[in-house]
């Protein structure tokens, strides 16, 4: 039996994943940490929680006496760090947040995997760790910056960050990779694009546009809504962490993406028809600061390399997708009718 720590399990694609892993991997041991921040919602987890492979810390990554106690208490073998800020609107308002989790957080648990693993912590030229031991750092394409009309982002593309969020996700990136160079960690990075799928936080284009046209609100479009974002299945994006985890190379990033690059407007037209909203609630609003226009992930690696396909197309997950949130009105109401609507409120009014 291996244990595995998650950071950040009850958010989106956490809580996908912790499910997946339990549901596919019965000899890995699931201990999830969640901050239990706006995003983080332990209803994600319910059909798991009574499940002996799992349990659950309610605390902070950034807390290192917690992050100790928890690899004193646990033979942890592998750590994949989902736990961060992640939208970027709340960057640009409010970005100290997003520095202390994504970067003084992903230093902690680095650290505190190090001093773990390492066979002889206090030696600071040995590389040496315990057998089948790894760090994987879940990222995201943003990193790169923004691409023009052509091309695509490989994992050599260099690092330029254009949001807060982004920013804080690429120095989170350079400090696992210097911890591989300077100690030898065993790790991974992977970088994946826009997912989508069951459980998304409804400040994210997909369910808020969902959201907005079930209750035959405003769906606000920024700018000109020719941006374009490459969309994949959260399950997808799961199940290439597990490829990573297991099969990719240490010290190696692995672009996650599916070659599915849609225009927002494109989306919001799929929401509408899917919900047969009118298309008359679309509302062209002012841009986004700093707003990157396109995204796109060659995916080469991860598929040759690993042997990693998306199963979703686009058209079978968007069409379950949009159900499922229409199925579970409850799930989306309890979230919107708290703070959510303070949130909407500032940004959108
Ligand atoms: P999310 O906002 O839905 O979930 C984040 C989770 O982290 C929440 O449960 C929250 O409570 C928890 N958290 C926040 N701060 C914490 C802290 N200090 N300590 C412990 N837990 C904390 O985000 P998501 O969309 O599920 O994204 C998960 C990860 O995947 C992030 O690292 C993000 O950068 C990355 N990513 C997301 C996407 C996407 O499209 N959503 C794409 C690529 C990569
Ligand atoms: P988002 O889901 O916030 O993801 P990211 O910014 O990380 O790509 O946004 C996806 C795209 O949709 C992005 O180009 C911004 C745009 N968008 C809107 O046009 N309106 C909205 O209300 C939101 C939330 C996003």
């Amino acid at each position: 039996m291996n244990t595995m720590l998650v950071t950040g399990g009850a958010g989106f694609i956490g809580s996908n994943f912790v499910k997946l892993v339990l549901g596919e991997y019965r000899d890995i041991r699931v201990i999830n940490i969640d901050a239990l921040t706006y995003a983080g919602n332990l209803e994600n987890l319910k059909d798991v929680e009574e499940d002996e492979n799992y349990s659950f810390v309610h605390g902070d990554i950034c807390d290192r006496e917690l992050i100790k106690e928890i690899f004193s208490k646990n033979k942890i073998d592998y750590v994949v760090n989902f736990a961060a800020e992640s939208h970027v609107d709340r960057s640009i308002t409010n970005p100290d947040v997003f520095v202390k989790t994504n970067v003084l957080g992903t230093q902690v648990l680095l650290d505190e995997a190090k001093r773990a693993w390492k066979l002889d912590p206090e030696d600071k030229y040995s590389k040496e760790y315990r057998e089948g031991v790894k760090y994987l750092q879940v990222s995201t394409d943003e990193v790169y910056g923004a691409l023009g009309k052509t091309g695509f982002f490989t994992e050599t593309t260099p690092l330029s960050p254009n949001s807060p969020y982004s920013a804080s996700k690429a120095s989170a990136d350079m400090l696992v990779k210097a911890y591989y160079t300077t100690f030898g960690m065993p790790v991974n990075i992977t970088r994946c694009s826009n997912n989508y799928g069951p459980y998304q936080f409804p400040e994210k284009l997909i369910p808020l546009m969902i959201n907005n046209c079930t209750k035959k609100e405003a769906l606000p479009v920024y700018g000109d809504g020719m941006q374009i974002r490459d969309w994949l299945h959260v399950s997808d994006h799961c199940r290439g962490i597990m490829t990573v985890l297991e099969k990719g190379r240490l010290g190696e990033v692995y672009n996650i993406g599916g070659n599915n690059e849609k225009a927002n407007i494109e989306i919001v037209g799929l929401v509408i028809e899917k919900t047969g909203a009118s298309r008359d609630l679309i509302k062209y609003v002012k841009d986004r600061p700093g707003h990157d226009r396109r995204y796109a992930i060659d995916n080469t690696k991860i598929t040759t390399e690993l042997g990693w396909t998306p199963r979703y197309t686009f058209e079978e997950g968007i069409e379950e997708t949009v159900r499922w949130y229409l199925e579970n009105p409850s799930w989306i109401n309890n979230i919107t009718s708290g703070e959510y609507q303070n949130y909407y409120k500032k940004m959108y009014n």
